[in-house]
């Protein structure tokens, strides 16, 4: 089955949607953690202590600043030791690449972000990353149609059995998701807002009212 991870920073919309919705995991980044309002590491480290109890993914980046392999190794191996739910967001940049391979050869789990080709992607796999997130809303956003982008990186993993999960980022509506579901994505990560309007429909409220209209003037009896 498809998972769902929840794009987000804010604890207590992780909770109502892990209680309520049955969301996998959680990704994040550094716009999502300043727009929860609070310092870096003390969303990361709410997110370590509110989840200890469960299995529950969450992916956390490192500074984005940094630019060797050997600095981003060295920040990936103190934020995974904050949790073990955490997995660590590298720049798909070739020493990004670099910093995920030694990670994961160190079963340090890394999600690589900021993908946009299958040629990126295809590296993702090879190098046994845990995730890899190719960012379909940012280029659908400008126009870019992506379902070809989304096809190729299933196909390549499939034709390979790569161990990498595919985690359909930055989805920005409901179209997006059954594209990623229909297409046999293993994950789609989408904001808050996203979700909950995918599970609505003006025609399910419409025909609710009509069912309601009908109800109230039905003599129901006794049960
Ligand atoms: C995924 O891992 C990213 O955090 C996310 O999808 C980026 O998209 P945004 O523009 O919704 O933050």
């Amino acid at each position: 089955m498809m998972k769902y991870f929840l794009d987000s920073a804010k604890i207590d919309e992780i909770k109502y949607a892990l209680e309520n919705w049955k969301i996998n995991g959680v990704t994040s980044n550094p716009k999502h953690i300043k727009n929860s309002g609070k310092p870096f590491y003390s969303v990361i480290k709410e997110f370590a202590t509110e989840f200890n109890s469960i299995d529950f993914p969450i992916s956390v980046e490192i500074n984005p600043h940094l630019s060797t392999a050997n600095e981003m190794i060295e920040q990936a191996k103190k934020i995974s030791r904050l949790s073990h739910n955490f997995v660590i967001k590298i720049p798909c940049n070739e020493q990004g690449l670099i910093a995920t391979k030694k990670l994961t050869e160190e079963s340090i789990k890394v999600n690589v972000t900021l993908v946009f080709t299958a040629s990126q992607a295809l590296q993702v796999g090879r190098i046994g990353a845990a995730y890899c997130s190719p960012f379909i809303g940012w280029q659908e956003a400008s126009g870019v149609d992506c379902t070809q982008l989304m096809s190729d990186i299933i196909l390549t993993y499939q034709n390979y059995g790569f161990d990498t999960e595919i985690i359909m980022a930055a989805i920005r509506n409901g179209k997006q998701i059954v594209e990623a579901a229909v297409m046999g994505a293993h994950i789609v990560t989408a904001g808050f807002e996203v979700y909950k309007s995918s599970f609505e429909h003006p025609f399910t409220d419409k025909g609710l009212k009509i069912f309601q209209d009908a109800w109230d003037d039905t003599e129901l009896g006794s049960l």
